[in-house]
């Protein structure tokens, strides 16, 4: 309990000693206002020699400090400008610090204003606000406490009227507490104060009246025939003031608004009238006055308001279409104006009128046609017509228009060399004028046939905006000479935009061990797609790299090599065209473990030779010689006029077998030296060789019967082939086909070579005629009988 003083005491002892050989920069943490000037020390009693100064380390020039005596250093800073800095004291031997400070600056406020205005409810009498803002400059997060102080040469004293931690302070009720009336002038200061500092702001001056601000006017719109009439009413007539009306048609842009400026003397009415406002349209109407070099009111609540019907805005604007005539020369025409909108109150009448100017009006047929309110269809005959269109509200005439009909090849001018072009969805349209000079021209357009779009221009070019994106359109140009029209001439079908390619689809693959024939397909496109001028094939393994190959525009397949076998595949279409591009779905192919087409027919062939060299191989080689030896007629050096003496009639049935080919075993004939062999093997179907006979050799060298199907399967599919073997020997149809035909049963005996060998016996039987007739064969079956 005893200790702790003393210690205390000891501690405060060593540290007094210590503070004599101390070294410090003071004052500290200082507050300044900004542009300022400051002289700080530096207190160098623990060193000896020079000290110098930094100021966010950096050195600061040697002339800006000030020796006072041995241990004493100033330095002097002016103009301070910086938020906020650290200023240090080093020792000139050591380079060490020997303490340091921090300076702050803080700025006054600025731009000091006031209002006097009233609460929102209230009209006029004494304003009961009073509003000061004010910008001020800090960069200190502690909080900042405002007070606008007001003083009056009245007064002479400075009192508070407001406090704020805001930049901006209202007084309410300041006309109660009588500091500030309408009278005297008055001069205002705001102060800031923190914590560790206040700063005053500039005096500001003013004169009531002109800080007054009056309560927004009071506002009353009247639409009449062609204008709006504004009349206002302000808190201050009894004074001179200014007023501004603005007015803009509802759902315009701001930029359209429109602002008139009006200054009223005492006592004067506010009121204007604006024209020039479009019929049955809905307005926006404000309005907003100062007292002279006062600030301004805040604008009057918009008001709408919806103008009248103005008959000079009455511009039916009639058009027709007219449709080619039919046989008795009726025509359609299709008849449109521009209807009055349908904002514009009121019931409006539309009537047509058809005149055919042949009877100079004499005879007016169809007479009155009740049409649509903006549309009509019409049936004329091929005279030339006048369409009278009349619009009736209220039963007073408001508007007519007439548009020629010309008859049917009537001979009138027309413009010529119409030329379209479209940019950016927007069509132009230029053409030559014609040689007699025209009034004008009226250029109609469609996309679909049904909702036409009409124009004039006086020009002979236009362009036409707002039309649909993507979509064909037939344009008309028509000149018009005075209240007749010469002929239309139609342009180019042409596009409002151009679309990207249209779709790929159908994408079709067939795959074999290395490669893939990727093909596909265009939607059908629209009249308004672009051109693909080429696609690009993607294609890749899942792991591996995406490879592309890029193919003309008019081919729509592709042959992908170099394929890894039996993996999987994924492969896509993009189709590219000058206005974008468009990409098909991916597809997944699997290429495949063997090339089918190349081991089948290596199988085929090596069985089929197997087969031949275990089965025909030694009846061959018996054969040889005979088949060496044996003389087969040559149909070609014979003819049907060196028949024998035999019938006529039996002669003519030689003939019928013909008709029968297939009907023959043994079809294939093979010509003296031909190779049956060869020749049986080119004409097989090899699937059907390996179906058929490749499967089990065995069995067929072991069936005596199976020689049978191995003929019957390559007679089936092959009748015509064989034909075409024989007739590519030079005559067409050979009859002599007939020969083997009736041969080959009769060696039905010999039951192991008899067709690959079809005319062995020739030889050993007589050597008849090669024409065989039914005498012959029964001579021969006879023969055979014995
Ligand atoms: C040096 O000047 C300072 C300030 O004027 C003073 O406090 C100090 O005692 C002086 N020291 C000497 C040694 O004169
Ligand atoms: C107020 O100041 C204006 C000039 O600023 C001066 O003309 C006017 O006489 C002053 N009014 C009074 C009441 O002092
Ligand atoms: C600022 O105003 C508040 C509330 O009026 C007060 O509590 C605070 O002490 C003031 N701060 C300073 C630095 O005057
Ligand atoms: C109306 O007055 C304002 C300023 O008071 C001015 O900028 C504007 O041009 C004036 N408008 C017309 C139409 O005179
Ligand atoms: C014509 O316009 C009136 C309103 O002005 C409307 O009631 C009527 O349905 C319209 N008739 C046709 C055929 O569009
Ligand atoms: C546009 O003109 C072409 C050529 O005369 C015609 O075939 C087509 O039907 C027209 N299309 C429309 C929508 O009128
Ligand atoms: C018509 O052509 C002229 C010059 O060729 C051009 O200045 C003008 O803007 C064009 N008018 C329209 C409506 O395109
Ligand atoms: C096609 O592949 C090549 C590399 O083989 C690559 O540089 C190119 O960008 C690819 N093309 C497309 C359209 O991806």
């Amino acid at each position: 309990m005893f200790c702790l003083p003393l210690l205390l005491i000891v501690i405060s002892s060593t540290s007094e000693v210590q503070s004599k050989n101390t070294c410090d920069v003071i004052p500290k943490d200082l507050y300044i206002q900004v542009g300022s000037n400051i002289d700080i020390w530096c207190d160098s009693l623990c060193v000896h020699g020079k000290v110098f100064w930094t100021l966010d380390n950096k050195v600061l020039p040697q002339s800006w400090s000030t020796p006072i005596n041995s241990s004493h250093t100033a330095v002097s800073l002016r103009n301070f400008m910086r938020h906020k800095a650290a200023l240090q004291c080093h020792s000139a031997d050591t380079k060490e610090p020997l303490g340091g400070t921090t300076i702050k600056t803080y700025a006054k406020p600025t731009n000091v204003g006031c209002i006097l205005h009233y609460k929102n409810d209230s009209w006029g009498g004494v304003p009961q606000l009073f509003t000061c803002s004010w910008k001020h400059q800090s960069h200190v997060s502690e909080q900042i406490n405002y007070t606008v102080l007001v003083s009056s040469q009245l007064h002479r004293s400075q009192f508070e009227i407001c406090s704020s931690q805001e930049k901006e302070c209202t007084t309410k009720d300041v006309h109660l507490s009588g500091n500030i009336t309408l009278v005297g002038n008055y001069t205002v200061t705001v102060r800031a104060k923190t914590n560790h500092w206040e700063v005053y702001s500039h005096p500001y001056e003013f004169q009531p009246y002109r800080i007054l601000q009056i309560s927004p006017p009071k506002l009353n719109l009247t639409a009449l025939s062609g204008h709006i009439l504004a009349e206002w009413t302000t808190s201050a007539t009894s004074k001179k003031h200014h007023c501004q009306i603005k007015y803009n048609k509802v759902g315009d842009k701001e930029a359209s608004e429109k602002v008139l400026n009006k200054t009223l003397a005492a006592r004067a009415k506010g009121r204007i009238s604006f024209d020039k406002v479009e019929s049955c349209t809905h307005y926006k109407v404000s309005v907003r006055c100062a007292l002279d070099k006062a600030p301004w009111s805040e604008w009057r609540r918009e008001e709408t308001l919806l103008t009248q019907l103005h008959r000079s805005d009455v511009k039916l604007h009639l058009w027709r279409k007219v449709t080619e005539p039919d046989q008795s020369g009726a025509r359609k025409v299709y008849a449109m104006w521009t209807e009055i909108p349908s904002t514009c109150q009121g019931t409006f009448i539309y009537s047509l009128n058809l005149t055919s100017t042949k009877h100079h009006g004499n005879a007016t047929r169809p007479g009155r046609t009740l049409c649509g309110n903006s549309t009509c269809k019409i049936e004329v005959n091929e005279d030339a017509h006048r369409l009278k269109l009349k619009v009736h509200h209220n039963e007073t005439l408001l508007a007519e228009d007439s548009v020629y009909v010309p008859a049917v090849g009537e001979s009138l001018p027309e413009v010529a060399n119409v030329q379209t072009w479209s940019l950016g969805g927007v069509i132009h349209i230029s053409w030559d004028a014609p040689a007699q000079p025209a009034s004008g021209y009226m250029i109609d357009w469609t996309h679909d046939g049904h909702q036409y779009y009409w124009k004039e221009s006086s020009s002979t070019n236009t362009s036409l905006f707002g039309l649909l994106n993507k979509e064909p359109y037939n344009i008309t140009v028509t000149p018009l000479f005075g209240d007749k029209t010469g002929l239309s001439t139609q342009a180019l079908q042409i596009c409002s935009t151009v679309a990207g390619p249209g779709n790929v689809s159908n994408i079709n693959v067939e795959a074999s061990q290395k490669s893939a024939l990727v093909s596909w397909t265009m939607k059908p496109q629209e009249v308004c797609s672009g051109v693909a001028i080429h696609y690009v094939v993607f294609y890749g393994t899942e792991q591996g790299p995406q490879l592309n190959v890029t193919v003309d525009g008019t081919k729509q397949s592709i042959h992908l090599k170099e394929l890894t076998p039996d993996t999987q595949y994924s492969t896509y279409v993009r189709a590219v065209a000058l206005t974008g591009s468009s990409q098909s779905n991916v597809r997944h192919f699997n290429t495949k473990k063997f090339d089918l087409m190349i081991a089948i027919p290596l199988m085929v062939s090596a069985g089929v030779i197997i087969v031949i060299l275990l089965f025909v191989g030694p009846c061959a080689a018996l054969r040889c010689k005979k088949i060496l030896k044996k003389q087969v007629p040559n149909p070609g050096l014979s003819s049907v006029a060196l028949w024998p003496s035999a019938s006529h009639q039996k002669g003519m049935l030689l003939f019928r077998p013909f008709s029968y080919p297939s009907e023959s075993l043994c079809e294939p004939v093979y010509m003296e030296e031909s190779q049956p062999f060869t020749t049986l093997d080119t004409q097989l179907d090899p699937t059907a060789v390996l179906k058929e006979h490749y499967i089990d050799p065995a069995v067929i060298t072991q069936s005596n019967k199976r020689p049978h199907d191995l003929e019957d399967t390559s007679n089936q599919s092959p009748s015509t082939e064989s034909a075409v073997l024989l007739s590519e020997g030079g005559s067409p149809l050979s009859p002599y086909r007939s020969q083997s035909s009736v041969e080959s049963p009769s060696q039905s005996d010999d039951k192991e070579c008899k067709c690959l060998l079809p005319i062995s016996h020739q030889e050993s039987s007589t050597p008849l005629s090669v024409y065989v007739t039914v005498e012959l064969f029964e001579q021969y079956q006879s023969m055979l009988e014995k």
